[in-house]
């Protein structure tokens, strides 16, 4: 299918919208969460005006479509990724509970005793400078929870991860390497592969948060070569609150659940618990329905546009965002400067001017972007940088608009900067 924006930018009523006096709605902050299609937005509308019931314990018509709905999107979900089968993909409320689910299993694995999950001193968990806080945190508490140590790769001053001391970072004392596909902050388009080579040698396990690739990139879990993968809805045209774990199966049947409560067990006494087999063991109490089933929509949708056509707009965005921004005196964008190594997130700096000042004018002109540290606080240390304004593209975005961006940039020059 040929790739049309115009088409495209109709499926997403928002679009039309008009902003701040009058000006038409420029939407540059996809990576922080992405506008729906009308086909997603439909969806949602179908499933509450027609299916809504409780799913898996319902015995009634309406229950049984609404499991099957919800079921589905599971089987969608699988295959999006190259999951085995849909018993590999557990649903949570996003890709941060995803990745806290598996270190929380891991520290109740530790409470349990000795095993493949338990940490203890000695034991390192391996991470990236380029990590959004989801994917820090919840390892700094893990080791403090179990005395393991957190160890992490640095980033190259253009912006792409370190791996020069592979082999010091990487041992047998590595338990689990856990690392972003591609850079919210930079744009960064990480060798996952690669180190999950490494780390697979030395005995370890690989999660990779792919929440900025998926929405961007067809992932195939095999052909990363992870054991984990996180991602979430928002970002990808679907629905809040629903986001996925996909682990290999033999790894979530032998590991603990997360939280406990209704639709997880096989049989309750009052002293003991058994649990169901994955992926229901972790997915405790009432799950967000209407969302998964949403969730699937936005996956049929970006597999109708096809990810080579949305790939090569994004591209021919990339590369005209680079052309108009980098000849701006003053503005410093953060991370790969050839389009080929990188995704459409731009982060950038302008000197003497604010982020926060020129999230401002941007936005008084219409220019919706985001201003600050995006959840990335080491990385922007790591550049010497308390924060950055930053831009990002989807499949709805023209030329036009990355040429609104760079008109704004300079408004903000004159007003603050007084170039
Ligand atoms: C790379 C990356 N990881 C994780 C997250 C967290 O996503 P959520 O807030 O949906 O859990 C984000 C969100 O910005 C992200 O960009």
């Amino acid at each position: 299918m040929t790739f049309d924006v115009a088409r495209i930018r109709k499926d997403f009523p928002i679009l039309d919208r008009q902003i701040r006096g009058g000006h038409p709605l420029v939407y540059l902050d996809s990576a922080n969460t992405s506008q729906k299609p009308r086909q997603v937005l439909d969806t949602l509308a179908d499933f509450y005006e027609r299916h809504n019931a409780n799913i898996h314990r319902a015995s009634h018509q309406l229950g049984e479509e609404a499991t099957e709905a919800y079921e589905g999107a599971r089987i969608k979900a699988g295959r999006f990724i190259g999951a085995r089968d849909e018993t590999e993909i557990v649903f949570t409320k996003n890709i941060t509970e995803a990745i806290n689910l598996v270190a929380y299993s891991m520290s109740n694995a530790t409470a349990a005793g000795p095993g493949r999950f338990s940490l203890g001193p000695g034991d390192e968990i391996v991470i990236t400078e380029m990590e959004h806080h989801s994917n820090i945190v919840p390892w700094q508490l893990l080791c403090q929870r179990t005395g393991a140590t957190l160890r992490w790769f640095g980033v190259t001053p253009d912006g792409r991860l370190d791996t020069s001391n592979i082999g010091d970072l990487i041992t047998e004392r590595t338990r689990l390497v856990s690392l972003v596909h591609q850079s919210n902050v930079l744009g960064t388009i990480n060798p996952v592969r690669m180190v999950a080579d490494a780390a697979h040698a030395a005995g370890a396990l690989v999660l990779v948060d792919a929440a900025q690739s998926v929405p961007h990139m067809p992932v195939d879990v095999t052909e990363l070569g992870a054991d984990f993968l996180g991602f979430t809805s928002h970002k990808m045209c679907g629905p809040t609150g629903i986001g996925v774990l996909w682990a290999r199966r033999e790894l979530l049947d032998e590991m603990p659940p997360f939280l406990g409560g209704g639709e997880m067990i096989e049989s309750v006494w009052m002293d003991r618990t058994t649990f169901s087999a994955p992926p229901h063991k972790f997915e405790a109490g009432t799950m967000p329905i209407a969302q998964a089933v949403g969730l699937g929509a936005a996956i049929d949708y970006l597999g109708e546009i096809g990810f080579d056509a949305m790939r090569a707009h994004e591209l021919q965005l990339i590369e005209h965002a680079l052309e108009v921004l980098t000849p701006i005196e003053g503005v410093r964008i953060l991370g790969p400067t050839k389009a080929a190594d990188r995704g459409s997130a731009f982060s950038f700096t302008v000197a003497d001017v604010h982020p926060h000042d020129v999230s401002q004018v941007l936005d008084d002109l219409g220019i919706a972007v985001r201003a600050g540290h995006h959840c990335a606080w080491p990385l922007h240390r790591a550049f010497g940088v308390q924060s950055s304004t930053r831009a990002s593209f989807y499949l709805y975005n023209t030329r036009e608009e990355a040429d609104a961006l760079a008109d704004g940039i300079r408004e903000a020059q004159r007003f603050f900067a007084r170039r």
